[in-house]
């Protein structure tokens, strides 16, 4: 049988075609926040179901709900692919959740490059969804491509989950996968490759996620926008209500200004304490890397917790607020302002919710103002934590050690994949996290990336991590 070294060499030598298979991928701008993006992402959809297929995966689109869109039209849910790649039943079977949706991106948003269009600049990979998620998902088929080609048995029987709306907060995909619970029935382990290395250099491994509970506030007074000099002095204006209660959320130091909320968070441990100790990671470089003046705290492990253990507020925008370049003299007649909290364990979504409504309340009473104050929740995601001591997770550190000589860090992470929490508890088996991509690829962000070497090496990781399983 062809030894690893031969599966290490074969992937290298295919280098041009797994990232023409990426290229291909990134062409489809399966955008699931935009409605008119839903067909592309139904096409995504498709494109990876044909690429499964060819790997003999035996595939099936689950049917979705619907969505209803904030202006009360209803439209289909893009469906969810599940795929099936043997079913030995001497053998252990490994869940793969990844996912085929991306967030918006234009290129004047200040993108260097056309974000849809796959540019390969300095061994770098430039391309939305390139490292978040079509990258890690493609190599997947990479790796079990390359050990079908040189006859490596796989040692497990491999069951995938791929969905287009996690992007969106995983809509619907709870209840698609509760109403299909005989596919996960069989079980042992699950991975998912959606985060990113802590650093540049050094693999990961994760056992935390925090989840997200996200909600909208709409302050409105008149019928329509004012001119400001008109009517400027006569009217109560929506806008300066809105920044008045959304600059009560935080102190200028990100402390979250909610009673109650802390009082959720699970303590920390001396045990848990021990763990930031060894981890790689350097405080200032993590500040360079986005030019930031100065950050919230000044050790790695108070700011390696402040990312993953403890809640976080984040203001993210004002719709109907005046946005474009120059002088506008407009008094918006109705703002929305949008703020999510990162939760972690033991924060539950509802106990969140009560909190964060009763505060906006009380400080929209505090606030006297005689508009209308309409504060919502919209649907967010559980945090996530795993034992890490585990079997799965052993096999993730082999496959680490095999392609890159050293052992990963084990890690926790700020951002949330909804559906995490929900494959631990339908499988009742463990869940672990296996990035592939650096903490530099700017997801979500301008000039998202992989660099060659990461998307390369990722798949041999898995490629190992396969093997090591039934190690
Ligand atoms: N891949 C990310 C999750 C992630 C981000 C993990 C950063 C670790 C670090 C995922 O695609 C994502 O962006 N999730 C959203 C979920 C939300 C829309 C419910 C997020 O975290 O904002
Ligand atoms: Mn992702
Ligand atoms: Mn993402």
């Amino acid at each position: 049988m062809a030894s690893f070294e031969d599966i290490s060499k074969e992937i290298e030598a295919n280098q041009t075609k797994f990232i023409q298979r990426l290229r291909d991928a990134v062409e489809i701008p399966s955008i699931s926040a935009e409605e008119a993006h839903r067909e592309d992402v139904c096409k995504m959809i498709n494109w990876a179901q044909e690429l499964f297929e060819s790997l003999g995966v035996k595939c099936e689109q689950k049917p979705n709900g619907t969505q209803t869109l904030p202006d009360g039209k209803t439209i289909q849910l893009p469906p969810i692919l599940f795929g099936q790649l043997g079913s030995d039943p001497n053998k252990k079977t490994l869940l793969v959740y990844g996912h085929l949706d991306v967030q918006p991106a234009a290129k004047s948003d200040g993108w260097n490059t056309d974000p849809f269009q796959l540019i390969e600049k300095d061994d770098k990979l430039f391309g939305r969804g390139s490292t978040d998620d079509k990258g890690p998902v493609i190599a997947w088929a990479n790796a079990i491509e390359t050990m079908q080609k040189l006859k490596v048995t796989i040692p497990v029987n491999i069951k995938f989950v791929f969905e287009g709306m996690e992007e969106s907060g995983s809509e619907g995909l709870d209840e698609v996968l509760t109403a299909n619970k005989d596919f996960l029935s069989d079980v042992s382990f699950t991975c998912i490759s959606d985060n990113y290395w802590l650093g540049k250099k050094k693999p990961c491994l994760t056992y935390g996620l925090r989840g997200i509970s996200y909600y909208t506030i709409e302050v409105s007074g008149v019928s329509q926008d004012l001119h400001s000099g008109v009517y400027g002095g006569a009217i109560y204006e929506p806008m300066n209500d809105l920044i008045w209660v959304m600059s009560k959320l935080t102190t200028v130091h990100g402390q979250i200004n909610i009673p109650g909320l802390d009082k959720l968070v699970a303590p920390v441990t001396d045990e848990e304490l021990k763990t930031y100790e060894t981890i790689d990671f350097d405080h200032d470089d993590f500040r360079a890397d986005v030019n930031a003046p100065k950050l919230l705290k000044s050790t790695k492990h108070e700011l390696l917790m402040n990312r993953w253990r403890f809640p976080s507020l984040s203001l993210h925008g004002i719709e109907g607020a005046f946005a474009g370049p120059g002088a506008k003299t407009v008094i918006p007649s109705k703002v929305i302002g949008k703020f999510s909290i990162r939760t972690v364990p033991n924060m539950e979504p509802k106990a969140v919710d009560e909190l964060v409504l009763k505060y906006l309340n009380d400080i929209w009473a505090e606030r006297g103002s005689p508009n209308k104050f309409k504060p919502i929740s919209l649907q967010g995601g559980r945090p996530w934590v795993a034992d890490h001591d585990h079997p799965n997770f052993a096999a993730g550190k082999r496959a680490i050690e095999k392609v890159f000589g050293v052992a990963p860090d084990m890690t926790r992470e700020g951002g949330s994949i909804p559906v995490t929490l929900t494959f631990q508890e339908l499988t009742g088996q463990n869940v672990m996290l296996l990035p592939i991509g650096s903490c530099n690829d700017m997801a979500h962000s301008q000039n998202e990336k992989i660099d060659v070497a990461n998307y390369i090496n990722g798949t041999k990781v898995l490629a190992a991590y396969l093997l090591e399983l039934a190690a």
